[in-house]
């Protein structure tokens, strides 16, 4: 056998040797990038809906719940509160909320399920500053015509008691409405819609 033919031959293992070598390197590397894309314990958590007890949220209070690591709102308007929402349209950016995020089933003044209860997620629509509850009325030094709402700190936004921004404030929309359901008169879901009953 000549030099040539013992050569060829070596070459031609080496190849397919390298080529074997190479396809299970490419799974062991796919293996793993793969297993990073599902989702790990904790962000699915952090995703997930979470109960909210609002059985003991009195009348003009407002509760913080935790939802994808951000605060959302639970207020509980007065009569007089839901009655204010529908005298203050024309000083509003948006009262319809048609440019803002909420769930269709929150399109009314109100921008909830129940009249009674806003939920509302707690960031300026700005920057992200957490805005003031300021229920009281009159509130000259926050504005003439003031009904009770909420007020950013970080830039002056005024918005209602509904979350929606006055006009000509550095806030361009009304603060997002998250999907949400009642399991029961005393239990909110936040973060399910009314039709994915669990
Ligand atoms: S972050 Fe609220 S006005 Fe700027």
């Amino acid at each position: 056998m000549s030099n040539e033919g013992v050569d060829g031959g070596r070459r031609r293992f080496l190849t397919a040797a390298t080529s074997v070598v190479g396809a299970a390197g490419t799974v062991a590397v796919i293996w793993p990038f793969l297993k990073s894309l599902k989702p790990s314990a904790k962000a699915q958590a952090l995703g997930a809906p979470v109960n909210a007890d609002i059985a003991k949220i009195e009348e003009g209070q407002q509760v913080t719940f935790i939802w994808r690591g951000s605060s959302v709102w639970v207020l509980r308007r007065s009569k007089e509160m839901v009655e204010n929402l529908t005298k203050g349209d024309a000083q509003l950016a948006d009262p319809a909320s048609k440019s803002s995020n909420q769930p269709d089933y929150c399109a009314n003044p109100h921008r909830s399920i129940k009249p009674e209860y806003l939920v509302m997620a707690g960031k300026c629509t700005h920057l992200g500053c957490a805005p003031k509850l300021r229920p009281e009325h009159p509130a000259p030094e926050i504005d003439p015509n003031w009904l009770g709402g909420y007020f950013c700190p970080c830039h002056g936004s005024k918005y209602d008691l509904a979350g929606r921004v006055f006009k000509s404030q550095p806030a361009p929309l009304n603060m997002p409405v998250p999907p949400h359901r009642y399991a029961s008169d005393t239990l909110v879901v936040i973060g399910e819609d009314p039709e994915k009953k669990a």
